[in-house]
């Protein structure tokens, strides 16, 4: 609780900053330069921390980076133009021709993509492992592994990793952690505290919370993040743009009060949900019936508005569903305000037997709302106890 209220404050509270006349809220340095009144003075940029050119760094995004280093326990934070444009950036800040990565199994489609098939042109391979299973990830491990990769929860399955037992195993070794942390934001969980080397989150879900805009942030220590900076953001050069920055800014304003509201608006569908006898899996990490409660209790102190559930396999049943339901849209994002829903699918083997899986984002509508649209759509797509 203690600690929520100073993530309260740090959000809302910026000091009076005569740099900016007193303005509250951080203006947009919509300056793709800055220039010098002298040569002299264009010299000791770097020595005196001047501002020389925005894909290196802008007074805006700065700001940004600043608050979420703060509120994620980070020394440093580095923001992306889109959260894969931070994933690409850590992983390649970690991995080199030869190297090896060990990744979660239910990781984001598009990082899985970027380490199990993108990577391997330049080398480096990677084993995608049960991260449920600290000991399916230990025996992946090979003398050439420099990564670990994680998603804690992962984002249609919720599964979970015991992050320090992870950051502890990867340590020994000497390999480097990374993790996925949007789902849960730095509201709810913070893995740096458990000894995860570097944070990424897409800000385009939570952060910015209004699904207007798009952006990443890689937050980790000083020296990380800092050859981060030197090499994958400025060389690859997909930085944020100080507009989108300062819609973040102002997203992060009422990011714990939004998560508050999503958590209990998500516990009260997800409770609902597994009321249902027709339905087979209700996932939800905050529910008691979820496997890794206990865990997840233990290193989360909330819960996102992301669950899923499984219903058999009849598709055409699912989609007749969905397609009835008015205060869910139909969407693959999630983190703003408006409630989501999507079709996909939990892969098993043996392949060309997948199981469709719904998924819902709970958004900031009335709980009571969502739960009779549901219920209606279940009726009229023929659902019944
Ligand atoms: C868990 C997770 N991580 C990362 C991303 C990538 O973020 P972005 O779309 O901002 O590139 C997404 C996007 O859906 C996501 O769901």
């Amino acid at each position: 609780m203690g600690e929520r209220r100073i993530q309260h404050s740090l959000v809302t509270h910026d000091e009076h900053d005569d740099r900016h006349y007193g303005a509250v809220h951080v203006p947009v340095y919509d300056s793709s330069l800055f220039t010098f009144p002298s040569v002299a003075k264009m010299d000791r940029a770097d020595e005196e921390g001047s501002y020389t050119y925005s894909r290196g760094n802008n007074p805006t995004v700065n700001e940004l980076e600043r608050k979420l280093a703060l509120l994620e326990g980070g020394e440093r934070a580095r923001c992306f133009a889109t959260g894969m444009g931070a994933i690409s950036a850590a992983v390649l800040s970690v991995v080199r021709a030869g190297d090896h990565i060990v990744c979660v199994n239910q990781v984001y489609g598009p990082a899985k993509r970027l380490m199990g098939e993108y990577l391997q042109r330049y080398g480096v391979e990677t084993d995608f492992v049960d991260g449920s299973d600290l000991m399916a990830i230990e025996a992946a491990i090979r003398p050439n592994t420099k990564l670990l990769y994680l998603e804690s929860p992962s984002s249609l399955l919720f599964e979970l990793q015991n992050l320090k037992a992870c950051a502890e195993l990867a340590r020994r070794q000497g390999i480097r952690t990374i993790i996925d942390n949007t789902w849960a934001t730095p509201c709810y969980q913070n893995p740096l505290k458990y000894g995860i080397d570097m944070v990424v989150h897409s800000l385009t879900k939570y952060a910015g919370g209004h699904s207007d805009a798009m952006g990443g942030v890689v937050i980790g220590s000083e020296q990380l993040i800092g050859e981060l900076d030197r090499n994958e953001l400025v060389l690859l050069g997909a930085v944020m743009q100080p507009q989108v920055a300062a819609l973040v800014v102002r997203g992060l304003r009422t990011l714990p009060l939004r998560m508050e509201r999503h958590q209990n608006g998500a516990m009260a569908v997800a409770a609902y949900l597994a009321s249902l006898p027709f339905l087979d899996r209700v996932r939800y990490p905050g529910l008691p019936s979820h496997p890794q409660h206990q865990l997840a209790e233990e290193q989360m102190s909330g819960y996102g508005g992301l669950l899923s559930f499984e219903a058999g396999l009849d598709r055409e049943k699912l989609i007749r569903f969905i397609d009835q339901l008015t205060y869910f849209r139909i969407g693959f994002s999630w983190g703003g305000y408006e409630s989501l829903v999507s079709l996909q699918e939990r892969i098993v083997d043996p392949p060309g037997r997948n199981v469709p899986v719904v998924r819902l984002y709970i958004g900031l509508e009335e709980p009571g709302d969502l739960i009779r649209d549901l219920t209606a759509a279940f009726q009229s797509a023929g659902f019944h106890d």
